[in-house]
């Protein structure tokens, strides 16, 4: 497995470490600033020796690095500053994605493609776009985060491991995501009848807000470390060919009563990419906000569209 990370930001670097560190394959680092690509690289291999770990780990600034990758994770673009939404910055990385994906088509014409890069539904159409790719081997990270987030918020508030909450947040990675309250149970039992309404509202606006809350502590960055194990547990399942169901963006055609738009929802991966969108049923109250998010994409869509209309 040759697994490309392109952006070696905070984001792009996480990534990179952590699918070094758990062995998934020789690992490429690229980014046009001089040097840094590299330097990363060999504070990562020397993260590795430290853990007795072998993995090769390399950095370049020229994009043919990429060659022949299986994976290629895009993570290179603006980050969010406080007070932006990452629809704020749909005009500048959309064309960053699209120069990066021009090459992703030219040298690793059979890789699946993750991205990173946000807005991320928008930048996953962008790429889908760009690269001309069946729709199965473009996908988007967001879902894995939030749903974690999510995760993370009920079980410290239930005080119960991490591990034992299943739950999964699906829709628009921005401010329309969708935690699935009646999806997620504790060993099995209803989150819903463990916590009253008011707690879980409050945990359901804190995992929307999850990710706007560390843009606004750092305020020169964002979350990095989270995204970049998410990334890695999607370059996981298809490396190992795992099936596993994620929550990540893919592009809908009629699934959801949804067409047109990548957005997030659960997905089974595996080495070919999406091998199968799966379709929840959802409450009225569900499908209206799945449908919401879709509508937000949507018009994120248009907007680039028109951007690049307008030169
Ligand atoms: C986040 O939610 C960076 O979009 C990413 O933190």
């Amino acid at each position: 497995m040759k697994i490309a990370v392109v952006g070696a930001g905070l984001v792009g670097t996480a990534t990179a470490h952590k699918v070094a560190e758990m062995g998934l394959g020789e690992v490429v680092i690229v980014d046009i600033v001089d040097g840094l690509a590299e330097g990363k690289a060999l504070d990562i291999s020397h993260a590795l020796a430290v853990l007795n770990i072998d993995c090769k780990v390399t950095g370049s600034n020229d994009i043919a690095a990429i060659d022949g990758s299986d994976v290629v994770v895009i993570a290179s673009g603006k980050r969010r500053e406080p007070g932006m939404t990452r629809m704020d910055l749909l005009c500048e990385n959309g064309r960053i994605v699209e120069s990066v994906c021009r090459a992703v088509a030219r040298y690793a014409p059979n890789c699946i493609l993750i991205v990173v890069t946000n807005p991320v539904d928008v930048m996953c159409y962008v790429a889908w776009r760009t690269t001309g790719f069946p729709r199965e081997r473009v996908i988007g990270q967001g879902g894995v985060v939030d749903s974690a987030r999510f995760r993370w918020l009920l079980s410290t508030h239930l005080s119960v491991p991490v591990k034992d909450v299943q739950g999964m947040v699906i829709g628009e990675h921005g401010d329309c995501m969708l935690p699935l309250l009646r999806y997620t149970t504790v060993l099995g039992k209803p989150v819903t009848e463990l916590l009253d309404e008011g707690s879980l509202q409050r945990i359901v606006e804190r995992t929307r807000e999850a990710g706007g809350e560390i843009v606004r502590l750092l305020k020169t960055g964002s979350a990095a470390i989270a995204p970049g194990a998410a990334v890695a547990i999607m370059v996981k399942a298809i490396a190992g060919d795992e099936h596993k169901v994620l929550p990540a963006s893919a592009w809908l055609d009629g699934e959801y009563g949804i067409s047109g738009v990548f957005i997030g929802v659960p997905v089974r991966l595996c080495r070919n990419g999406v091998a199968e969108i799966i379709e929840l049923e959802l409450a009225d109250e569900e499908r209206e906000w799945l449908h919401r998010s879709a509508t937000a994409i949507r018009a994120g869509i248009e907007a680039w569209e028109n951007m690049k209309g307008g030169g």
